[in-house]
């Protein structure tokens, strides 16, 4: 009995260490990620950025985000959204646990209950535009029925992490299927004539320089049905707020659509407001339909 108790104390000291650790792991992360520190972060992307378009002329800050995160998981390292990896879990010593098939689909379900919120069904084509490791891909392609689901990305490399875990035998009954984003795809993609074109977590990591090719590419794949939803951080000003992350106000978000062209229509709602006394609601969900469309019988839910 001692024993088994002395164990047990053992078991939840050694748990309360590696909370603790995490915990200040986290904290030091956000802390460079969007707290106080983020500014030197940003200097220091800033420069490896311009240091790494010496060596690929051409290439946009959206490239060198995917690029750099992919390396950094090819050398086992764990990221938030991406990869197959639990964030900052591991050592110096270990690399980070992998997530299980069951601890993966708790993940992105709040994204996939708006998807259906905003009236997907199973028999629509769905392109999930920055899909990442499918964090909520795999939730779409789950309900979706064969074939109808399209995850793009910049690079393979997040994706096929995301394809490890699925389901066993996922990707031979739903068939999803998977593309690098260029001018080739994006123009296959839009004689799919996607019913929904959901872009989760992405708008967030697109600079101002590139927010106009982000919508050009979503707005090029549209049928005159689609409905495009996408989620970003809004603010009263546009800003930078962490070394890769932007927030956006409402009216850079608009001119940028309507540069794309004038047969839009967008509305923005709220996800949730952060705290009771925030002035604007962090993240939004941005709406973009065809005109000719948005006086139609397609049911709208209020988010
Ligand atoms: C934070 S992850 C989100 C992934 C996924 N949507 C999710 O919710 O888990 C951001 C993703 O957007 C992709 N991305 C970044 N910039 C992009 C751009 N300009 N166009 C398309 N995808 C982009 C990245 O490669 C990455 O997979």
């Amino acid at each position: 009995m001692d024993a088994d108790f002395s164990n047990d104390n053992r078991l939840v000291e050694s748990n309360s260490r590696i909370v603790k650790k995490l915990t200040l792991k986290r904290a030091v992360f956000e802390c460079f990620n969007k707290g106080s520190g983020w500014k030197l972060t940003a200097l220091v992307v800033d420069i490896k950025f311009l240091l790494w378009k010496i060596q690929h002329p051409g290439a946009s800050f959206s490239d060198y985000y995917a690029g750099s995160i992919a390396g950094g998981l090819k050398q086992g390292r764990s990221h938030k959204t991406l990869g197959n990896k639990k964030f900052l879990s591991g050592s110096l010593a270990s690399d980070p646990d992998q997530f299980s098939q069951a601890e993966n689909q708790i993940r992105g379900t709040n994204y996939f209950e708006m998807a259906k919120k905003y009236g997907l069904q199973p028999d629509h084509i769905c392109i999930d535009y920055g899909c990442g490791s499918l964090r909520v891909g795999q939730h779409l392609i789950n309900y979706l029925q064969p074939g109808k689901y399209l995850g793009l990305d910049i690079v393979s490399d997040f994706y096929e992490a995301g394809k490890t875990l699925l389901a066993d035998r996922v990707l031979e009954t739903k068939t999803p299927q998977f593309q690098i984003i260029n001018p080739i795809v994006i123009e296959a993609a839009s004689i799919q004539y996607p019913h929904f074109i959901f872009s989760f977590a992405v708008l967030k990591h697109v600079p101002p320089t590139e927010l106009n090719t982000y919508f050009r590419n979503i707005i090029g794949m549209m049928a005159p049905y689609s409905q495009a939803i996408i989620t970003f951080n809004q603010a009263e000003r546009s800003t930078r707020t962490g070394a890769k992350i932007w927030d956006y106000c409402q009216d850079e978000i608009i001119t940028s659509v309507c540069e794309q062209g004038l047969d839009l229509y967008c509305t923005i709602n709220p996800v949730y407001t952060e705290s009771e006394g925030e002035s604007l609601p962090r993240i939004s969900v941005l709406l973009i339909r065809k005109k000719e469309y948005s006086t139609s019988s397609i049911y709208i839910a209020e988010i």
